[in-house]
């Protein structure tokens, strides 16, 4: 399975999948590109470190959202990518994007869904008092962060946790997550009826 990853800054979950995919870990599967929408990203550099491909794609250089995602569409296509993994990816896409892709992309997103979908779920979390929170990978569909849920981990946030410590807890356990449901897809483990979907192990 060819995968394909966009980012749009640090990259620490791509460098979790680059790592699980050097150990065997991935099923199979192969990063062949990295795509980001802003120049000069830790992100970029990680994927340079590991010899895979990039590009990058500035959604600030295109007069629409149209013409933006047609050229990401063109970048990935070029590496015959079949799975678009998101991985800190701070663009919304449309459905003319995920048309090109149906039920291949996937994201990561830092809280338990459906709560606190969007932006800063960390601090959303910590701010509502939440006890438990966590991180959950899903795939894509129109919507902000609605898409059908693929798998889950829980976090506890403890009462001297400020938003960054929760940050640094959720993400040490996005790393493990992330890499975990790849390679599920990569390996055709997973299975969707409607917005049920099931992970054979
Ligand atoms: C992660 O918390 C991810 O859940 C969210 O954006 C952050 C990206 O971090 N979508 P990184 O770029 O992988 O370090």
């Amino acid at each position: 399975m060819r995968l394909g990853v966009l980012v749009s800054g640090a990259g620490t979950n791509l460098g979790a999948i680059l790592e699980a995919q050097a150990r065997g870990e991935l099923g199979g599967g192969e990063v062949v590109v990295v795509v980001s929408n802003r120049p000069g990203v830790t992100a970029l550099e990680r994927a340079g470190a590991a010899a895979v491909a990039t590009a990058v794609v500035d959604h600030r250089a295109f007069p629409t959202r149209a013409l933006f995602e047609e050229q990401l569409i063109a970048a990935l296509a070029a590496h015959g990518v079949e799975l678009v993994v998101l991985a800190g990816f701070m663009r919304v896409l449309t459905p003319h994007f995920l048309r090109a892709y149906p039920d291949r992309v996937v994201n990561i997103h830092p809280a338990l869904l459906p709560a606190f979908p969007g932006v800063d779920a960390q601090r959303q979390a910590w701010e509502h008092g939440v006890k438990m929170t966590g991180a959950t990978v899903h795939f894509v569909d129109e919507g902000t962060d609605s898409g059908p849920i693929i798998a889950q981990v829980a976090v506890p946030i403890h009462d001297d946790d400020t938003v960054e410590s929760l940050r640094a807890r959720i993400l040490a356990q996005e790393h493990l997550l992330y890499p975990r449901v790849l390679r599920a897809l990569c390996e055709g483990r997973v299975s969707r009826d409607g917005r049920r979907v099931r992970v054979r192990p």
